[in-house]
């Protein structure tokens, strides 16, 4: 079957409508997982006091908060997403925070043309850039975004055999499924981890002062049960992956799942591999 982007991003739109509630309710998780990517994206970024920040592929606003938070009364955050479900999540969790710097915008991050008019100092995206059919359209747009000088910072996940924590179940699923890998330049969790790959989008897309670095952010949970629920319930992409499975068969894939994560379970509990790269570049 030849990849359509369009269906694909209709397909990913809805996957994130249905997993919205989910993302949202592992949010505690998540930060803790992505904390420390999270605040080094906002430092390649730029991210200080008044600064205004875009955030392409918000998601439930987790590393929109932290950014608010960081700009304060001064600064500003717009928190964008195709899915406006997901977005509606984000809004909830700015107003418990009592934020009043951060709005929540519907927009597909390739289609960011409007914004360039009201020039933004900083442009992060939090494993947001992976799900791009057009990666150099979403890029032009956060670069047409920014005033020159201004700083784009996104997180993405290197390579499947350093991501064992997703890099598992997907290929168990793939296997499961008889589904081919995505292939160069098409959208994927690990499209953009290869050596060199994120630097060389960046400076494609005219990104001047490209810099990657690269993060170890193991994934602490209880048990590898636990991994299992997290990515069951929140990573809409692996339920699409299971289609062609029978229903029937799909609970015994979960469990090979499970039973595949628990070598990463410790004494400390489980620890999934996972290491993330901030790619980030000037305009
Ligand atoms: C893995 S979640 C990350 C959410 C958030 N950045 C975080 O780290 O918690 C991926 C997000 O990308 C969004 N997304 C996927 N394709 C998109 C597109 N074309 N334009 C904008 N957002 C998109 C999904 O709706 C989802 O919220």
């Amino acid at each position: 079957m030849t990849f359509d982007p369009s269906q694909y991003k209709i397909t990913t739109r809805q996957q994130w409508e249905d997993a919205a509630e989910a993302w949202h309710r592992w949010g505690p998780t998540l930060e803790v997982w992505l904390g420390g990517a999270t605040e080094r994206m906002l430092d390649a970024a730029g991210v200080t006091r008044s600064s205004r920040v875009l955030d392409v592929a918000a998601g439930a606003g987790g590393q929109s908060i932290a950014a608010a938070r960081r700009v304060g009364p001064g600064g500003r955050v717009v928190a964008t997403d195709i899915s406006p479900r997901i977005l509606s999540y984000a809004a909830r969790a700015a107003a418990e925070a009592a934020l009043t710097n951060i709005d929540v915008l519907e927009a597909d991050g390739e289609a960011l043309d409007g914004l360039a008019s009201q020039p933004f100092d900083a442009v992060i995206s939090r494993v947001g850039l992976i799900y791009f059919p057009d990666r150099q359209r979403a890029l032009a747009g956060m670069y047409q975004a920014l005033r020159p000088g201004g700083r784009l910072a996104a997180v993405v996940y290197s390579t499947p055999d350093r991501n064992e924590f997703f890099s598992l179940p997907v290929s168990i699923i793939r296997d499961r499924a008889q589904l081919r890998p995505p292939q160069p330049g098409q959208p994927g969790p690990f499209s953009l981890g290869g050596p060199g790959v994120l630097e060389a989008e960046l400076a494609a897309a005219g990104f001047q002062d490209v810099t990657v670095e690269v993060i170890e952010a193991p994934l602490r949970l209880a048990s590898a049960a636990e991994c299992v629920a997290f990515e069951r319930e929140s990573f809409g992409a692996l339920h699409q992956m299971l289609a062609s499975v029978p229903p029937d068969q799909r609970e015994e894939v979960w469990e090979d799942i499970r039973r595949a994560l628990t070598r990463f379970e410790t004494a400390q509990g489980f620890v999934g591999p996972c290491e993330l790269l901030v790619g980030s570049g000037t305009r």
